[in-house]
């Protein structure tokens, strides 16, 4: 492996300097010839290597990961020129080669380009023949980046019509709902009869009017949250919230919808005094998501079960359920957003009725509360037995 050494004197002055310089490696026994090549080079556009067998060719493309393109020699002792050529279109297929041959061996330099080589150069080597050879090189290398990128693109966009498709199906799905709700009891408000109504209907016509209105604003709030947490654009206020109160907090308030679905739901803290410095708001919704998750996908008379743990430098809240369970190619896929594994046209209207309706973001809103907090959710499911999630929250350390 010899970087540009005397006696000839040094083309570049070091091929590691230039930043955005195309990175060339050479490869030929000859000495003189490998010093041409260079001379051919416009130095401001190149970074030069240059090995004088294949073995040293391949040390330097495994230490230069940038290398683009190499120009190698077919006869060189050792490794000969279509071995090399081989091994470089195996291991790093992005590499492009060049092969210099005489006239004698132009057979083999065919051969070569059917192995791959880009193309081949005639020996005696002429500077106006190498540039030519390595700028139709270069356009070939920034044509199938162009396509890459647009290849890139068009999965990008390919995935962002999925899931603009799912937005649509499922929100129009979760709006229609309290949008019924609200233009019914509104029309009834309105109209002629309301007046004639017993206090006790008027005031159910004026709490269902209220949740439609709660549940338009949560899911609005739902997305604006995700797509905050997920850009980061979302200011943390953080403050020390001693976890246990706050899980005793949502378990409180969770309590009706539970009594509702005659399920038990258990608080087991053992203690543990697990301090976070967090955002109380968003470390509550996050728990809530999960506990309203577990109410929803167990059945009536189902058991609940939250505990809090201190696992090392973190405070673990776990979140058990004895539900429906999650399968495990499904298991990879409920943190997607608008990801839900039932049918979203069965959902039942309540958010915490029996496999009840929703967006399908709680999840991936609770992860990227979880993640904005430098911590994390796991899940262990099997489908029918249940499941659990476990959201890690680095603890405050110690004064
Ligand atoms: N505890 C659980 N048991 C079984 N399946 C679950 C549980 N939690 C989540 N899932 C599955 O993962 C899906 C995604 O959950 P996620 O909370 O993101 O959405 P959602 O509850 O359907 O709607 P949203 O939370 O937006 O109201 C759910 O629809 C459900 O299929
Ligand atoms: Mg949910």
């Amino acid at each position: 492996m010899d970087a540009l050494a005397a006696p000839f004197p040094t083309v570049n002055s070091s091929p590691l300097a230039k930043t955005g310089a195309t990175k060339i490696l050479i490869v030929d026994d000859e000495r003189v010839v490998r010093h041409i090549c260079q001379l051919s080079l416009e130095p401001e556009s190149y970074a030069i290597f240059t090995a004088e067998n294949g073995i040293k060719a391949m040390e330097w493309l495994r230490s230069e990961p940038e290398i683009a393109i190499v120009l190698s020699d077919l006869k060189m002792p050792g490794m000969t020129g279509l071995e090399l050529l081989n091994v470089i279109k195996r291991d790093f297929p992005h590499v492009e080669v060049i092969i210099m041959t005489g006239f004698a061996t132009i057979e083999n330099a065919i051969a070569a380009m059917k192995l791959g080589a880009h193309d081949f150069l005639l020996k005696p080597l002429k500077a106006e023949q190498i540039r030519l050879v390595i700028n139709k090189c270069r356009e070939k290398i920034a044509l199938s980046q162009e396509n890459l990128a647009l290849k890139r693109a068009n999965e990008k966009l390919r995935e962002l019509q999925t899931a603009k498709d799912k937005f649509i199906a499922i929100t129009s799905h979760e709006l229609r709902t309290p949008v019924s709700h609200l233009k019914g009891y509104l029309a009834i408000v309105n109209g002629d009869d309301f007046g004639a109504l017993s206090p006790a209907e008027k005031h159910e016509c004026m709490s269902v009017i209220n949740s439609a209105v709660l549940d338009l604003e949560q899911i609005v709030t739902d997305m604006v949250d995700l797509i905050a947490l997920e850009q980061g654009t979302l200011a943390l206020r953080r403050e020390e919230i001693p976890l246990r109160e706050l899980l005793e907090q949502i378990v409180h308030e969770f309590r009706l919808a539970v009594q509702e679905r005659r399920q038990t739901m258990a608080l087991h803290t053992d203690g543990e005094a697990c301090v976070v410095y967090a955002d109380r708001l968003q470390v509550k919704i996050m728990v809530a998501e999960l506990v309203q998750n577990a109410i929803k996908f167990t059945p009536d008379y189902g058991r609940i079960d939250l505990s809090l743990q201190q696992e090392g430098e973190f405070g673990v809240i776990a979140v058990s359920d004895t539900g429906v369970g999650i399968s495990p190619e499904n298991l990879g896929r409920i943190f997607e957003k608008f990801f839900e594994v039932q049918n979203s046209d069965h959902h039942s209207t309540s958010k915490t009725g029996f496999m009840g309706g929703g967006l399908g973001l709680g999840l991936s809103l609770a992860r990227a509360i979880a993640e904005a907090h430098d911590g994390g959710i796991k899940v262990s499911s099997q489908l029918g037995r249940g499941a659990k999630f476990q959201i890690y929250l680095p603890l405050k350390p110690a004064v």
